[in-house]
């Protein structure tokens, strides 16, 4: 069986082409495809990331042939390039494109798929490696995966050629049916073949969380129960669901950030530091915080647990319709478009330091950031001034849209009065290294070709980040939600979101001060600058 050795990852293969193989992507006529796949290895051909032995498979059920499926591809690009358009790196790419017109469900088309994959092979010198990626409805996750079994193309006898399959989030409705997915796949293939994606981690800021803390000896010292108060973090769009109101409105926003994209960033922040950086030591710490994740009682979920959903309002000045009146959503539709909740990991580390995060649709300003809030210096040593509460230092690890680090501490405001300002020590990214174009898709597509699972989820995480959520999501079926819509388009969210933490003395950072906003005012007006005058 396949294995990935990252001692085969010597410096002199990083940055080397990957492997020759041939990428077949279900669901070739879909958004994410266009948008974001054929984009993002576009990008990887320009940056000579590509092997020269490469061609793409489209299949989906639109009746194309393969010159216009080139024909459209090359339309879409000039308008889904992240980084430009060149006409001699197109051309090079065009003519690896081919396409199959296909029933997912139909034996014939992988019998079809078989035969394009022999003559592509001689056409291109791919050398029989196969990367499958599952661009399609969930609904079509364990069929696919079934009959690329029952073909015979997914058989891993020895490595080369190898044979891997890229499968899209969702993972899964709930706690079973993941279990239940997981177990359709692992009865076709080996858990090493499998590649379970989530776009996070396909984000610079994300990865560097794990540079960020491993790479320096200064902030693992004060990473702990025992210097932070809390962690909080935001992801809020200001987009609604747009035309993806079929499926938002059996997902949700819980579902559709929580147990992926925002366990994501939780595990990467809360866990213990790996015994190196392969992939299943990477896992096995990750997978270690959602077991240390304390499951909510159905009574605990009452308070622990905010819902919300978007009722109409105004993003930048102009009349946004409520998500009950967007298309494709049940008029009457109780599903949340915000969720907030207040967690707690209990291990040795963590013990007693809640982290609070919250995602939603229409909320006012799109910006993903974690926030350490430490705690305050034991007592106030300027006492005989008329200040006596200290703004507690923070770090924040702003993931977009702004790229950065920024850390939060005070300082004297200089002059013969003693007074104190809170300054921010800030690293933007596009400061040091420029800003490089991506979809995001670039490093992880890149990975799967070399065999490197780091970025990806394994089995047991998934189902462990299912275990969380599923009694919240069984008490709120459980009871319906009365006050819908709770809170405005272009607000912060509901009201409830804010009492969590008004409760336990702690507010969200005030995000008006995301690094793409310094100057204004970090926290809330009782906590702004502390001026400190000598009585
Ligand atoms: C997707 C969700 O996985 O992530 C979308 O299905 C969400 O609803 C998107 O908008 C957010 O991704 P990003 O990269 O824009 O933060």
């Amino acid at each position: 069986m396949e294995s990935f050795d990252p001692a085969t990852l010597t410096p002199e293969k990083l940055g080397q082409p990957g492997d020759p193989c041939i990428m077949v992507i279900f669901g070739a006529g879909g958004d994410l495809t266009k948008r974001k796949l054929i984009p993002a290895l576009y990008n990887l051909a320009k940056g000579k990331l590509l092997p020269e032995q490469f061609a793409i498979v489209g299949v989906s059920r639109e009746e194309y042939s393969t010159e216009l499926f080139r024909q459209m591809t090359t339309q879409e690009i000039r308008q889904f390039a992240t980084g430009g358009f060149d006409t001699q790196s197109w051309e090079w790419f065009a003519k690896r494109l081919y396409y199959l017109s296909g029933d997912f469900k139909d034996p014939e088309t992988y019998k079809n798929l078989d035969g394009t994959l022999g003559q592509v092979d001689q056409e291109q010198s791919t050398q029989g490696n196969r990367l499958f990626y599952l661009a399609t409805s969930p609904s079509f996750f364990a069929e696919i995966v079934k009959q690329l079994g029952a073909a015979g193309l997914v058989k891993q006898e020895k490595t080369p050629p190898w044979k891997r399959v890229v499968i899209e989030k969702p993972f899964g409705h709930d706690l079973a049916s993941a279990v239940a997915l997981n177990h359709d796949i692992n009865q076709v293939l080996d858990e090493k073949q499998v590649y379970r994606i989530d776009h996070y981690l396909g984000k610079e800021t994300v990865q560097n969380i794990l540079a960020f803390r491993f790479a320096n000896g200064i902030f693992e010292p004060v990473w702990n129960r025992r210097y932070v108060d809390h962690v909080q973090v935001t992801v809020a769009e200001e987009l609604g669901v747009e035309l993806r109101g079929d499926y938002y409105d059996r997902a949700g926003a819980m579902r559709d950030m929580v147990p992926n994209h925002i366990f994501q960033l939780i595990t990467l922040t809360a866990m213990e530091p790996p015994i190196s950086f392969d992939a299943e030591a990477v896992h096995d710490e990750q997978t270690k915080i959602l077991r240390a994740i304390q499951p909510m009682h159905p009574e605990q979920v009452l308070d622990h647990a905010v819902r919300g959903q978007y009722g109409d309002g105004a993003m930048d000045g102009k009349r946004v319709p409520a998500y009950r009146h967007e298309p494709r959503v049940a008029p009457d539709s109780n599903t949340e478009t915000f969720v907030a909740l207040a967690l707690h990991i209990d291990n040795w580390r963590w013990a007693g330091v809640p982290f609070y995060l919250r995602t939603g649709k229409r909320l006012h300003e799109r910006v993903t950031q974690i926030v350490i809030r430490f705690r305050r210096p034991p007592f106030v040593l300027f006492r005989k001034t008329s200040v006596d509460k200290i703004p507690p230092n923070e770090l924040v690890i702003s993931i977009q849209p702004d790229e950065g680090i920024s850390l939060s501490f005070e300082a004297k405001v200089p002059g013969p009065v003693v007074r104190l300002g809170a300054v921010d020590m800030d690293f933007q990214y596009s400061d040091y290294f420029g800003s490089t174009p991506s979809t995001g898709y670039e490093t992880l597509l890149y990975d799967c070709m070399l065999g490197d699972p780091t970025l990806f989820q394994r089995a047991d995480m998934v189902e462990a980040a299912w275990t969380v959520v599923q009694p919240i999501l069984d008490v709120w079926k459980a009871l319906p939600p009365r006050d819908f819509p709770n809170y405005a388009a272009g607000s912060w969210g509901p009201e409830a979101a804010r009492e969590l933490l008004q409760r336990e003395g702690r507010e969200w950072r005030d995000t008006a001060c995301t690094l793409a906003h310094k100057g204004a005012p970090r926290s809330a007006p009782e906590e702004r600058p502390a001026a400190l005058t000598r009585k």
